[in-house]
């Protein structure tokens, strides 16, 4: 039987932001969703990238002083450099801005034209820009606000293209009532059932006030919509509308093809109202499946820039590896449901499952064997209970997986993880080797089964954490590459082979020591300064405080003096990702060009202020020096890039 081609997607990403945990959750489950099938050994391909055109990212461009592109070339950097460092194994990277992509787009929408789907009217409503959606007065309630961003939305009318979804509702309801699996979870299939049926109103595709988007083909001076733009990013990364389109054809016109979209909750309507619609008008295949996944949730919120209650991954993952984030984010959140994200959980699971239950079972059977043989086993058993304790753990493992229930099938290898610990126990080869020696054959034997199922684990782990399925497998003597189909099977460890003595691969940590900063490996790794000897208590502050200031580098890219003003500099500064203004007490001692190219710290999350009439966004950092405390500045070194941390 051939095997089923299989498609896999994230959703593309907006530039406006730098990538925090939620985006890297998408980005991870789809990796693991892509590796798991590639381990089947079935043709896989798997796409993420950028949406980089719209009203966010052309203001977000503004407010840096930068051309679009060039805020979207640095932020799709930092996603190269962050899939870099979490293995992310995408086939492609797709940006909206490329030229391949544009040409899809404008193939769909010449579909869609001739079709008949598409005229021209007046449109208004009340739109949400960050959604970049309108909203009816039904879904905003008395106060018009978002119900996503819960921001006030406004009321907008130009006159544009419109599509003409309204077309599309009953054939939607019966393409769902068809393929009960398009839309996963089932509670929301049932969601967007509901919505559809409450009947779907035409929607407008093109914009005249945006300008960065890709432009409306025969409608000079409007772009195109940027949700009909960034989804047809699923095709156009194929190659639809270009002169290559095979990887279209074997990955989306497959009649045997799987393709499925992994995205949050939140662009749950864009994904199977509006992208099913676009296709149907066009003529063109559906994905399979959508699936929704939850929200990361920060002090009950979700995750997000526009809360301000973020967390990046950096620093989890300078401290613990990538695989002890991607571990923690399969594994602690229910495939479909909100989770919570906090230090205190990440670290119970780093030390409960990683540096305990897996990396004390590694070392613990690896020990056994190294002083039992100064390597593996000389012959493999064929014939033990954790050969059995595999075929089901496996067979659980594969079920989970299919219906991308990542804990599941994380608790399945835990569950063989303790198996094999059981075993140990209950064979005592330590006991064994006291009395018949090293050569005895049930010796052996038994740490055979015992190292074979701790390979056959890291097997199953490759897809979740491939660098840590790597290690173990080089632990018991293999090479340190990535799993394969034959991987799976029993029977796979080498016999009298050496085994390198490497590193744990999850280190205990003293939680209490870590939350509190204490281990000088929590963000603010210097302690906070020891407060004079003869101030009292009182005026120390715990880490907790110090942590509220956060302190950067930043580099100057203008000064100017503030009118009327002695005191007061006006500078720009470049903060690495952005750039800001800050106002200074500096004028009396620095002139303006002393200051441009120098580096200096700033507090970057001070509440903006206006000083003079002028806008302040933080502050630079100056010792204050003699009676008057005339400003010194605390200069940075030159190699010092700008947006580095200050703790
Ligand atoms: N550009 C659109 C998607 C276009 S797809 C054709 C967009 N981009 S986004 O940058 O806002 O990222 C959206 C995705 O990031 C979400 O759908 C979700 O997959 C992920 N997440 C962003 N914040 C998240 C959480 N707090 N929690 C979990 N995932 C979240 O929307």
């Amino acid at each position: 039987m051939k095997p089923k081609p299989f498609y896999v997607t994230t959703p593309i990403y907006y530039v406006n932001d730098l990538p925090h945990i939620g985006h890297i959750y998408s980005t991870v489950v789809t990796d693991t969703m892509a590796r798991y099938h590639r381990l089947l050994q079935e043709p896989t391909r798997f796409l993420t990238g950028t949406d980089e055109h719209g009203q966010n990212i052309e203001k977000a461009a503004a407010e840096q002083g930068i051309a679009p592109i060039a805020l979207a070339d640095r932020v799709v950097s930092r996603y190269h450099d962050l899939y870099k460092t979490f293995e992310i194994s995408n086939d492609d990277f797709i940006r909206t801005t490329e030229a391949r992509h544009r040409r899809g787009v404008e193939e769909i929408i010449a579909r869609m034209e001739k079709a008949g789907d598409l005229y021209v009217a007046r449109h208004e409503g009340w739109y949400c820009s960050s959604c970049e959606a309108f909203y009816t007065e039904k879904e905003l309630g008395p106060e018009k606000r978002c119900p996503v961003h819960d921001r006030p939305t406004t009321w907008e009318s130009e006159e544009n293209v419109f599509f003409r979804l309204s077309k599309y509702t009953q054939p939607l309801l019966a393409h769902y009532g068809a393929h009960p699996e398009f839309i996963r979870p089932e509670t929301r299939l049932a969601e967007m059932a509901s919505f559809v049926k409450g009947g779907l109103s035409d929607i407008s595709i093109s914009r005249s006030k945006v300008k960065w988007g890709i432009p409306f083909p025969g409608h000079p001076g409007h772009v195109v919509y940027v949700w009909l733009d960034a989804l047809s990013n699923y095709i156009t990364a194929l190659g639809f509308g270009s002169p290559d389109p095979s990887l279209y054809r074997r990955f989306w016109e497959d009649p045997e093809g799987r393709r499925v979209h992994l995205i949050g909750k939140d662009i749950l309507r864009f994904h199977t109202v509006f992208w099913p619609a676009f296709l149907m008008s066009a003529g063109l295949p559906l994905p399979t499946t959508v699936w929704a996944h939850g929200w990361w949730l920060r002090d009950e919120k979700k995750m997000s820039k526009s809360v301000g209650n973020v967390v990046r991954p950096d620093e989890l993952v300078a401290r613990f590896g990538p695989d002890a984030l991607r571990y923690f984010l399969l594994r602690e959140m229910a495939f479909g449901q909100d989770a919570r994200f906090s230090d205190e959980a990440f670290l119970a699971r780093y030390n409960a499952d990683l540096a305990n239950d897996l990396g004390n079972t590694v070392s613990r059977v690896a020990a056994l064997c190294r002083q039992s043989f100064g390597g593996t086993p000389r012959e493999m058993s064929a014939d033990n209970e954790v050969m059995t304790a595999w075929s089901e753990a496996r067979r659980e493992w594969q079920a989970a997986m299919e219906d991308w229930a990542f804990a599941r099938a994380l608790e399945a290898v835990w569950r063989f993880l303790t198996q094999i610990n059981g075993y140990v126990v209950a064979q005592e080869p330590w006991k064994i080797r006291k009395k018949e020696g090293a050569d005895s054959a049930r010796l052996h034997r038994v740490l055979s089964a015992a190292a074979e199922g701790v390979r056959l684990s890291a097997a199953a782990l490759w897809p979740f954490m491939p660098a840590t399925s790597r290690r173990i497998f080089e632990t018991f003597g293999l090479p340190a590459a990535d799993a394969t189909g034959a991987s799976l099977e029993w029977g796979g460890l080498p016999v009298s082979t050496p085994m390198p003595e490497l590193p744990a691969l999850f280190p205990r940590v003293d939680a209490a020591d870590y939350l509190t900063g204490k281990d000088g490996t929590m963000s603010d790794a210097t302690p906070p300064p020891a407060a004079p000897a003869a101030a009292p208590p009182d005026d120390r502050i715990g880490i907790e405080d110090f942590q509220k200031v956060r302190l950067a580098t930043a580099k100057i890219l203008a000064a100017e003096r503030v009118p009327k003003s002695n005191k007061l500099m006006r500078l720009q500064v470049d903060l690495g990702f952005e750039q800001r203004q800050v106002v200074a007490g500096i004028a009396a001692q620095y002139a303006p060009e002393q200051l441009v190219g120098r580096n200096v710290v700033v507090v970057t999350n001070l509440k903006p202020a206006k000083l003079m009439g002028v806008e302040s966004n933080g502050m630079v950092l100056a010792a204050s020096v003699g009676e008057a405390g005339a400003p010194v500045l605390l200069d940075v070194p030159a190699d010092v890039p700008p947006g580095s941390k200050v703790k």
